[in-house]
């Protein structure tokens, strides 16, 4: 039991030490071309609401992760639409 206790506490410190919640997507992961074209789509559905949509290579693939932590919550996308908007940015973001 007490062993259990400890675990308990140890994995608690693991959570907090990750790290603010906020930045969801900090890297790649989604790469298939199915994926890819979901991003796509949400992009051109949800960020061009309140300006016009954002060229991809304003920002290089370190940029959209600051940019779009700002701008997903906006839009209201769920932490899977952000990391597949974010995706698609860094595949055609590269001149
Ligand atoms: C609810 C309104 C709203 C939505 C939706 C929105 N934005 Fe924005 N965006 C803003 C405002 C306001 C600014 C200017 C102030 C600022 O930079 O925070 C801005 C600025 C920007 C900029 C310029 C600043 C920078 O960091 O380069 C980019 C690029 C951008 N948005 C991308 C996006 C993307 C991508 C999405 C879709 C995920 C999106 N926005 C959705 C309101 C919105």
């Amino acid at each position: 039991m007490k062993k259990l206790v400890l675990s308990g506490i140890a994995a608690s410190v693991f959570l907090v030490s990750c790290g603010p919640k906020s930045v969801a997507v900090t890297g790649p992961k989604y790469t298939s071309s199915e994926q890819l074209a979901q991003g796509k789509t949400i992009f051109e559905n949800s960020c061009a609401k309140c300006h016009k949509l954002p060229e991809p290579a304003k920002h290089d693939d370190k940029g959209w992760i600051n940019t779009l932590s700002r701008m997903a919550p906006k839009a209201k996308l769920s932490d899977d639409q952000h990391q597949m908007v974010y995706d698609y940015l860094i595949s055609v973001n590269k001149k």
